[in-house]
């Protein structure tokens, strides 16, 4: 219990600190909070400063979400407590402690925890995410459709409750984090990723 309680609050700190404001510092590049969708994340992490930041962001984010959920699984936790930090990181990314509660949408983080479960799931999501994109090239969408079929993979592959209830909460935060890009999903005016790319 004192374990999984404080790998739940590590999990949440670690999901607190937002590679896209710290590369984009590091990097010399304008902050993402302030350009493009004003979303620290690692697809408007590409319209500001290309691929290879937009690619460390990815990593970054999705490790936040992987590296708990695996020292979890090497610790013997339970479905509770793997369901409990999985949320935690995935809560960390979206509400960071260290950046006034003001986080990103958390797909990438989302993803890590996918895998960091059971690698198929994860691997099931980043497919579903890599075809929608590859079809439709729009981010936001892909990882809408993506996550709200991650769901129906947890329960595929690993049909514990706390875990299903743990991919419906991060899938439901998730949609409502994406508000703004289903507004302009249905006024067809998202950005699609060939636009803003280099
Ligand atoms: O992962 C974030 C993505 O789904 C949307 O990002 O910058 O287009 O709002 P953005």
């Amino acid at each position: 219990m004192i374990t999984a309680t404080l790998l739940t609050i590590a999990a949440y700190l670690l999901g607190s600190v937002s590679s896209a404001i710290i590369v984009c510092r590091v990097m010399g590049l304008p902050d993402p909070r302030t350009q493009g969708s004003n979303n620290p994340g690692a697809t408007n992490v590409l319209r500001i400063g290309g691929k290879k930041p937009a690619a460390i962001t990815l990593v970054g984010d999705s490790l936040k979400g992987l590296i708990p959920m695996l020292v979890a699984h090497l610790l013997g936790l339970g479905p509770a407590a793997l369901a409990s930090v999985g949320l935690a990181a995935f809560v960390g990314h979206l509400y960071p402690v260290f950046f006034g509660f003001r986080g990103g949408k958390g797909v990438a983080t989302a993803l890590g925890v996918q895998f960091g479960l059971y690698w198929p799931i994860g691997l099931c999501v980043a497919a579903v995410w890599l075809f929608v994109a590859k079809v439709l090239k729009i981010s936001s969408l892909s990882g809408l459709i993506s996550m709200a079929l991650a769901p129906l993979f947890v329960w595929l592959f690993w049909s514990d409750k706390p875990l299903i209830g743990m991919q419906l909460i991060i899938t439901g935060l998730l949609i409502w984090r994406h508000r703004s890009n289903i507004r302009n999903l249905l006024a067809g005016t998202e950005t699609r990723l060939t636009e803003s790319s280099d």
